[in-house]
């Protein structure tokens, strides 16, 4: 159904999108050093620890040479790292400085609806919204970025997204790599233009320019891969362990991280969780994916290599500049107290048996026809692009885009079945609910943990199983690549 799409094919990677090329010259890889972005400063009152942030716009360096204006949480692209614990709310008073709507989401929070960033919640320019986390849950790598309705891709392209890393007593007392040995790295790929500002599609919602709009739909991906908003950085490192929280914030690139070399004998990743946190064990690979939204936490042992050796961290789903993620140069012996033990959390699996409902959500694309649903969905949602007229291209869950009314009403408290197809490549992700993914045999697979963002390859259907706790109300799930949420491919589900 979808033969015929301007989408450039992207190889093996799979991405839906369109590949911009930047219109001056790179920088050559592996010469600037990487950065690390700030931690945020929290205050506390009484049991709530609070957070002040800022959306402004400034100018950033990220081409050397080349001043680049940003939008970003203080002003930093990415945003600061917000270090948070099980037990502590946290208050995040967001400020916005500037002349844009935006709305904050934590994903993977497990958020009362009115602090979740519903897209139509907006924080309008010079005004003030606090955002309350009761951050009842399991420690791990979380994010936080922009999800204004029909804008999140160009918000987030400007740069409005950063770290959550939220911890708890039993990570804490693993004795991980910690310190100078735990790098937070925030993935995401940019074009530049001949001036080095960030180069994104124009919008254009007026069918009688089709070829724009469906060239914008496809998903945005850059020519040049960023780590914490460097191009390709270069980290001096010791021959020890360290702990990568690894974090794909692109719009819609996939990414697949090796290590070239790999250590002797191989296996040089060692997965200890996903988007929800700690995995039952460690599980050594040679490769991680990532789609759009989801986390990885990783150890490299660099003690596995001798020093004096350049390890490349790859994308190898691209042999381009975007294929050279970062360079750990191992430049110095070094005294390593981490560990990482066998065991590292229980997390409780769960039962697919149990569950009350299963649902199905087809993730697809329609071209509207005359009076379909789409169409008449479209044209009275509210999305800025207006009724998208007949044989506009439009992304649906279910055949309808977002603002069509609920697609599920999960019990509170419910564990569910939610069944996933897919035309093309979307990863798919819901607010609140975290799920469990269940293999072809039908059980609980423990090596993907617990997720909150799905990589649906082309073609594909998945299973998952799913326990709505926490908060009754409005949420939303949808694709995560942010043209395509843009785009209208997100749905209400509403917990009762
Ligand atoms: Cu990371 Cu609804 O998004
Ligand atoms: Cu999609």
């Amino acid at each position: 159904a979808v033969a015929g799409l301007p989408f450039l094919p992207l190889g093996p990677q799979t991405s839906t999108g369109t590949l911009l090329r930047s219109d001056l010259p790179l920088p050559p890889r592996f010469t600037l050093p990487l950065t690390v972005p700030p931690e945020a400063r929290l205050l506390t009152d009484g049991p709530t620890d609070v957070c002040d942030l800022r959306v402004r716009s400034a100018p950033a360096s990220i081409l050397p040479g080349v001043t680049t204006r940003i939008t970003g949480y203080d002003g930093l692209f990415p945003g600061p790292t917000i270090r948070t614990r099980r037990g502590r709310p946290l208050r995040l008073r967001l400020h916005n400085d500037d002349d844009r709507p935006t709305v904050l989401h934590l994903h993977g929070g497990r958020t009362p609806p009115d602090s979740d960033g519903y897209p139509t919640d907006l924080v309008r320019p010079g005004t003030v919204r606090s955002y309350d986390f009761p951050l009842r849950q399991r420690a791990a790598g979380l994010w936080y970025h922009d999800h204004t309705m029909d804008f999140t891709g160009p918000q987030v392209y400007r740069g409005l997204a950063g770290h959550v890393l939220h911890t708890d007593d039993e990570e804490g007392d693993l004795g991980l790599p910690a310190g100078e040995q735990e790098l937070p790295l925030l993935l995401c790929d940019r074009a530049f233009d001949a001036d080095g500002q960030l180069k994104y599609p124009a919008r254009s919602s007026d069918p009688a320019v089709p070829g724009v709009q469906e060239a914008f739909m496809g998903g945005v991906i850059g020519d040049v891969l960023l780590v914490n908003g460097v191009p390709s950085p270069v980290h001096e490192a010791a021959a020890v362990r360290y702990r990568l929280r690894l974090l794909n914030a692109c719009n819609a690139r996939r990414l697949q991280l090796e290590l070239d070399p790999p250590p002797p004998g191989g296996a040089g990743l060692v997965r200890i969780g996903t988007d929800g946190g700690l995995l039952g064990h460690p599980l050594p690979t040679d490769r991680i994916t990532l789609a759009s939204g989801e986390r990885a936490d990783v150890i490299v042992d660099l003690g596995r290599y001798p020093v004096g050796t350049d390890v490349v961290l790859r994308n190898t789903f691209d042999r381009g500049p975007a294929g050279e993620v970062l360079l750990l140069r191992v430049v110095r012996a070094g005294r390593d107290e981490s560990r990482v033990p066998d065991t590292l959390s229980r997390p409780e699996p769960l039962d697919p048996a149990r569950a009350e409902a299963v649902r199905t959500f087809a993730f697809r694309l329609e071209r509207t026809t005359g009076g379909s649903a789409a169409r008449d969905s479209m044209a009275h949602s509210g999305h800025g692009m207006g009724d998208p007229g007949t044989g506009a291209l439009v992304w649906t869950v279910n055949g309808l885009p977002f603002g069509a009314g609920d697609v599920a009403t999960p019990r509170l408290g419910a564990t569910e079945i939610w069944r996933f197809s897919t035309d093309l490549h979307h990863p798919v992700h819901l607010h609140l609910a975290h799920f469990q993914v269940l293999g072809a045999d039908g059980r609980v697979d423990p090596d993907q943990g617990w997720k909150d963002t799905l990589d649906l390859l082309p073609g594909a259907t998945a299973q998952v199983v799913v326990r709505f706790d926490g908060y009754r109300g409005r949420y939303v799930l949808h694709c995560h690549n942010l043209e395509h949420e843009d785009m209208a491919m997100m749905a209400d589900f509403t917990v009762v």
